[in-house]
């Protein structure tokens, strides 16, 4: 059912910083920030050969990956996202087989315009698995 890799994120608290190890230290393209209030993050994407790396960094008060920094001080490994054909078959079947979806379990639009669903770490070897329909 899952099909590419579409990105790694990464949660950092200083994402300016952050950027310049991809693109200056590591010599990898880095997209411009954009900030997406509605997901409480602003986000830059490493362009790789073979996925992305996308950058998060806390924004607003709210901010879902706020926790998540507070317990990884130096930044870490936050979500891995998947691409399905069908976000909401794909849903469906994960949740008959008794996988939880974060939120209200309806897909939202993500950093590439397209459908996102979260699914609960705990159902998911203890990683944050983050499904985009392309
Ligand atoms: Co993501």
């Amino acid at each position: 059912m899952i099909g590419r890799l579409n990105h790694v994120a990464i949660a950092v608290s200083d994402i300016t910083a952050a950027a310049k190890i991809y693109s200056d230290t590591l010599g990898a393209k880095v997209t411009a920030q954009v900030q997406l209030p509605e997901h409480g993050v602003t986000t830059v994407f490493v362009e790789l050969p073979n996925t992305k790396i996308e950058l998060l960094e806390p924004l607003g008060e709210n901010s879902p990956i706020a926790a998540f920094l507070e317990r990884n001080a130096s930044g870490g490994v936050h979500h891995l996202c998947y691409e399905v054909e069908d976000i909401l078959a794909a849903r469906d079947k994960l949740v008959s087989e008794g996988a939880r979806v974060l939120g209200d379990g309806n897909p939202r639009i993500g950093a590439h315009n397209k459908p996102i669903l979260f699914l609960h770490p705990k159902d998911f070897c203890g990683t944050l698995v983050e499904l985009e329909q392309v």
